[in-house]
């Protein structure tokens, strides 16, 4: 029997990834065909190989699959196609966490340290009073406790933060004050002196942070935004900024991408782009996780990181 594999991903990736799949799925004696680009055939895949910066915007051609396998870790978009009738797995990759716990510990000291405003010292502006207080003393908040938010808190904690998580069902993380559900939201925007959006895009998480919830944060907070743009109100953020109530903004995600040249994130003096480039899917280990869910699926056990769609992620 063969296994009839679509690759759909970044065509600039699928040199990196045939070799895993291939080597991968051969050692687990399974026969498997691979295409890649447009399908031929699409009523004849099973494993549909997927990411948004692929070639596939619509499913509906592709009537017979087993599994969707995302390479991304947000579904938000797929989630949305009509014809997805098939069990939809996202990406966990051990890579991609720890490219986003970099960027995450190294944001967060950015803020902490006050680096911009060294960075941008006039000649001779000696600001030796700038000094920031211990780790300890700084609070971090995190809007999102799974897979992602929890690397960032652990690695947080190593280094002395007082770290606080927020996420939908009760968590526990050692040495992190862990809250949920909406009761949590305030307690923890309220002890975020740097807060870090791990959260996906759902219809509860679109436009969480506008101008009440924002409000909650202490006065002189940094946000940190890696997750995705549609959970920050634009306009909320930047009256927030522009009030002195927000110190700055880094952020990785936007509503439209790329991020349109003539957005007011672009000239803000307090916000920090960085063109969605957090953490990114590395192929020889996304590789091995796509080739554990296809064994799966043919051996009948069941698929990792399944994503709910009744909750949205
Ligand atoms: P995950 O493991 O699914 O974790 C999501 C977390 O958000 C969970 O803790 C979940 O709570 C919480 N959550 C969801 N809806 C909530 C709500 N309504 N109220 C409170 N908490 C809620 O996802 P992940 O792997 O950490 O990734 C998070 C997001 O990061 C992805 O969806 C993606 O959009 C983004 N991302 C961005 C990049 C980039 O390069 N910029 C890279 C990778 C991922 P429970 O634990 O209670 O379910
Ligand atoms: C990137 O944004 C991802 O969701 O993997």
């Amino acid at each position: 029997m063969t296994v009839r594999v679509h690759y759909a991903g970044n065509p600039a990736d699928w040199p990196r990834y045939r070799p895993v799949l291939e080597t991968g799925l051969r050692e687990h004696g399974i026969n498997a065909s691979f295409g890649t680009g447009d399908a031929d055939r699409p009523e004849d895949i099973e494993y549909l190989v997927y990411a948004p910066s692929g070639p596939v915007n619509d499913l509906s051609p592709f009537r017979n699959l087993v599994l969707v396998q995302s390479l991304w870790a947000g579904v938000d978009g797929i989630l949305r196609d009509p014809a997805l009738n098939c069990p939809l797995a996202r990406m966990v990759d051990p890579s991609m966490i720890q490219g986003m716990t970099e960027y995450i510990a190294g944001h967060v000291l950015r803020h902490h340290l006050g680096t911009d405003r060294f960075a941008k010292a006039r000649p001779g502006e000696w600001l030796s009073g700038l000094l920031p207080p211990p780790a300890s003393k700084r609070r971090v908040g995190i809007l999102g406790a799974g897979v992602l938010g929890t690397a960032a808190a652990n690695a947080l904690v190593k280094l002395g933060f007082d770290v606080t998580t927020w996420s939908r069902t009760p968590k526990s993380i050692p040495h992190v004050r862990c809250l949920h559900g909406e009761a949590g939201l305030a307690d923890t925007l309220q002890a975020s002196d740097i807060l870090v959006i791990m959260l996906p895009q759902t219809p509860e998480t679109d436009n969480l942070l506008e101008l009440r919830t924002l409000s909650m944060l202490p006065v002189g907070a940094a946000v940190i935004n890696p997750s995705r743009g549609w959970v920050i109100d634009d306009d909320a953020l930047l009256e927030k900024l522009n009030s002195g109530h927000l110190s700055g903004a880094t952020l990785d995600v936007f509503r439209v991408e790329p991020l349109p040249a003539r957005h007011p994130f672009w000239s803000h003096p307090d916000i920090l782009i960085t063109p969605h480039v957090a953490s990114e899917t590395h192929p020889e280990s996304a590789g091995k996780v796509v080739v554990e869910n296809i064994r799966r699926g043919v051996s009948g056990e069941p698929f990792l990181h399944l994503v709910d769609p009744e909750r949205g992620y």
